[in-house]
This record gives C-alpha cells, structure tokens and sequence, in this order.
C-alpha cells in the first residue's frame, strides 16, 4: 500500500511542488494549510490532492487532524514539516506577537507534528521526516530575527530528533531553501529583492520544483542512509 505523506502548508509555494512530486513519487498525499481555502481548492481540484485546514502551531489541531489522516488513510510514515509564515521587520519595530507568531508557526509546529508522527513511525520502523529551514536560519538576515531564529532551530531540532531516530528506520532531515520565486519572496521590497539576486551565483530566485527534487530525494525509501543532514538548495547563495 502506498506510504502515507502530509505536507504542512502544502497547498501553495514550495509546499504545493513538494505535494505534488510526492504523489508523483507514489505517495498517498494529505496537504494541510491553515487560511486560504480558495487556493487550497484549487489545488486540490488540479490535483487530485486531499487538502486538510489547520493550524499547524496549535497542537490540539494537529492531534485532531493526525488521527483523522490515520483513519482514513492510515498512519503518516513521511512527514514534511513545510509550514511558513514571515513577520519581518527590524528588531526595533518587531513586537511580541510577531516573534510569537513566526515561533509558533514555523518551528512549534515541527515539534507538534514530529511529536504526534514519531511513536507510529517508531512502530512501523519506518519514517521519513524532512523539516524545510532556510538560508537565512543559516546566515541570517536583516529584519528577520523571528524567523532567522526559528530556521536555525530547525537545523538543531533536525539533528537532534535524527539521533533518536536513527536506529528505528526514521530518518530527519533538512532542506534550506535560498529564495524561491514564491509569495513570500514577492513580498520583499522590489529594490531589496534585486540586490538579493544580484547575489545568487546562478543569476535567478529558485523554482518550488528544485526544492520538491529534494525532499522526493530524502524521503524515497532507500534513502536510509541519509540522516541529520541539511541540504543547501540555494542557487550557491550561501555555501555552508
Ligand atoms: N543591511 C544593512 N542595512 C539595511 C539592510 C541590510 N540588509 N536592509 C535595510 N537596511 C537599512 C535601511 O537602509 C535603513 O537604513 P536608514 O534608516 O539609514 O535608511 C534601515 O535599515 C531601515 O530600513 P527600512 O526603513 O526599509 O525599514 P523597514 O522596517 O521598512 O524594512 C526590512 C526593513 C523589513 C528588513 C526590509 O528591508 C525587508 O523586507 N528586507 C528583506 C528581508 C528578507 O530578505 N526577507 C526574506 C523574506 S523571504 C524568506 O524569508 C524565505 C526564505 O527562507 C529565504
């Protein structure tokens, strides 16, 4: 039977590549994201993918909607922890909320779903969990001390979670995205974009399908090897 996928925030940007090379892969894909429903129908009307609405930070949510993928679909084997949001400004005008929110969002819900996941893949002694950090939890990046912290801490959490994994045929890694032709990076000031990709060696903001190549990479079932490891997909933007 095919292996049971979700994909936070997989209904659009990167996460909607990702979804769609993983049923290419053969998966039984669910995609969840958490406020545009009419995106999230359309691409399940293109796509034929199931589409699921909730809160990826909010535990309860994820704890409602893991049993309810398992019972329909069965247990989830290969988790791509893809979920994002960005509240950047400078340190000065950031407030409370903002930090909480981009925390929550983008590295509590890798501890929520990696939590609710782990003991069903321990079982199955098979798991594949990839965890989309960024370039920028890597070298930082001005007006982003939120999600700059949250990327790298899902760089920690990916090795650390690896190393309990390891010996129960779960592997946890990293992809960290440079800039990808998405919303997200449409909404950076135009004249800051530029001087960005002025920056890239290969001369262009990434396609979502060269991170989708990655994560089909690091979750097909002979991948065993690989584990804790943080794959650069960035256009040679930043060589770590
Ligand atoms: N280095 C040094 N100084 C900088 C700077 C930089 N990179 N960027 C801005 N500044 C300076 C400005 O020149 C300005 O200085 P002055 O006041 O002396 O003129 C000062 O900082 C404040 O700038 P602004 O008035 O523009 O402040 P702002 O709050 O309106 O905007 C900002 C600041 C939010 C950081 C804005 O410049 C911005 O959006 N930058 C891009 C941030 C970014 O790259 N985000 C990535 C989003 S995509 C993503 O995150 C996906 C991924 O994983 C890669």
């Amino acid at each position: 039977m095919a292996r049971v996928a979700l994909v936070t925030g997989g209904t659009r940007g990167i996460g909607a590549a990702i979804s769609k090379a993983l049923k290419n892969a053969g998966r039984t894909v669910v995609a969840s994201y958490a406020g545009n429903d009419e995106a999230a129908a359309a691409f399940s009307r293109d796509t034929g993918i199931k589409v699921m609405k909730f809160d990826a930070g909010d535990f309860e949510a994820c704890k409602q909607a893991v049993e309810t993928i398992t019972k329909e679909f069965g247990p989830i084997e290969i988790l791509v922890n893809n979920a994002g949001i960005t509240r950047d400004t400078t340190m000065a005008k950031m407030t409370r909320d903002m930090w909480d929110a981009v925390i929550d969002t983008n590295l509590g819900s890798c501890f929520n779903l990696c939590k609710l996941t782990f003991d069903g893949m321990r079982q199955a002694k098979f798991g594949r969990v990839v965890n989309i950090g960024s370039i920028n939890g890597q070298a930082g990046q001005y007006g982003q001390v939120n999600y700059a912290a949250a990327k790298s801490g899902i760089h920690g959490f990916t090795k650390a979670l690896a190393q309990e994994g390891a010996r129960f045929g779960i592997t946890v890694n990293a992809i960290a995205p440079g800039y990808v032709d998405t919303d997200m990076v449409r909404a950076v000031p135009q004249d800051v974009l530029q001087k960005i990709i002025a920056r890239i060696p290969v001369g262009r903001l990434g396609h979502a399908e060269d991170i989708a190549r990655g994560v089909a990479f690091l979750t097909a079932d002979d991948a065993d090897f690989i584990t804790g490891s943080t794959l650069s997909i960035n256009g040679g933007q930043h060589m770590y």
